[in-house]
Order: C-alpha cells, then structure tokens, then sequence
C-alpha cells in the first residue's frame, strides 16, 4: 500500500520523505492557496522533491479548458499526474488526456457508481472522499469497500486512493480492505507509528538498563 501526504507544504513534505513515508503527494487548490504561491510553482517544487506520483487540481470545470490546463500541468514535471473533479465535463476531460498519455485522479468521488464511471473513463486514479463522508454521518469507508468490489469485478485497473483521511483507522481500514493508496496530512502519517506501549516499553528498557555492570 502507497502512503501519500496531502499537502502543498515544501518543509512538511521534505521532512515526511527524510523519514521514507513519502510514495507520492496529493495537492488540492484549498492545500496551494494555503503556500500563498504561485499553483505551478508550488507543483514545480513538489516533483523535485519526491519521484513518485504528485497530484495537481485543474481550476476549470469546462472540458476544453480543463483539457488544456491538463496539458500545461503535465509538462511541468514526468510525476504530475493531474487531478480532475467528478464532473461530466471532468470526465470528458479525461478521456481526452488518457488519450495524449497523461496519468489523472478524478477526485470528489462520493459513490461507487462516480468511481466506476471515472474507471470507464480511463483514470489513473480514483479519490474517494472517506473522512468527508464520515462527516455527514454516513460510512465512508464503506464507499472504499464498493469501490474495490466493482473494480474487481470487472479487473478496472484504476487505483483507489482513500482521500480526506482523518486518523489512523482510516488507514488501518483502508490497508484491510486493499486500497492501492491512502494519501493524509502530515499530522496523521506521524500518528501511524505511535503507540503508548511502545513508550512505556521503552522508558522501562532504559531504566533497567542503568543497573546493568558495564
Ligand atoms: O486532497 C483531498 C482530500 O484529502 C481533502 O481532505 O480533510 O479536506 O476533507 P479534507
């Protein structure tokens, strides 16, 4: 399973791929605004940070726009993979950069049939919006779960990236349940190797470890 960190911070993303958790970035426009950078700067720098997979969001919702934004997003970098919104007119838009060879990831996927009509698309990749969900006091990893018995039921070869993930059972879940990828902020990939026992275990080592001849 891939681990992607959802952010558009340089100093968060270079510190998480010190650590070797980073196989990919996901970005959004709320995540670049943030920066207060330029959106294809900010994307630039990303691509040269990690090698893997780096999402950048198209700002268009008419095809031949999103088309074209598509294009110039994809020539800033070998690992851009552009992010489209499950949208008619997105879906269009996919079609068209499948056809030229450019990866996407149709995001604000909120049912399985939006996924399975992104698949038939011919995208990359798929982002269902699992903590989003859980907020409206539905399940989102449910979602997940449909998605991945469709794909398998038809060998769809896009890859399911669990979004809007909020703690770590959503990674534990998403782990279970098979999903290709799980992108999170920072924030969560810290929590992911912590546990209070570890810590007691440990404080405990070392004070027994003191009393020992050297
Ligand atoms: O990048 C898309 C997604 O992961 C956003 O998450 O927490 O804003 O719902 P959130």
């Amino acid at each position: 399973m891939k681990f992607y960190i959802d952010t558009a911070d340089i100093g968060e993303i270079r510190e998480a791929n010190r650590r070797g958790w980073v196989d990919g970035v996901t970005t959004n426009p709320s995540l670049v605004a943030k920066t207060g950078k330029p959106h294809h700067e900010v994307i630039k720098e990303i691509c040269r940070e990690v090698s893997g997979l780096v999402s950048a969001e198209v700002l268009s919702t008419e095809s031949e726009a999103m088309f074209q934004e598509g294009l110039e997003l994809a020539k800033l970098a070998d690992n851009v993979v552009v992010k489209i919104p499950m949208i008619e007119e997105g879906l269009i838009t996919v079609k068209k950069l499948t056809a030229e060879h450019i990866k996407t990831n149709v995001t604000l996927v909120f049912s399985p049939i939006q996924a399975l009509m992104a698949a038939k698309a011919g995208a990359t990749i798929v982002s269902p919006f699992v903590g989003r969900i859980d907020d409206t006091g539905a399940n989102g990893m449910s979602l997940v779960s449909q998605i991945i018995q469709i794909y398998d039921n038809y060998d769809l070869t896009t890859q399911v990236l669990v979004a809007s993930v909020r703690h770590p059972i959503h990674v534990l879940e998403s782990a279970l349940l098979g999903a290709h990828i799980a992108t999170m902020p920072y924030s969560v990939m810290k929590g992911l190797t912590r546990h209070p026992l570890t810590d007691k275990g440990l404080a405990q080592f070392l004070k027994d470890a003191q009393k020992m001849s050297q």
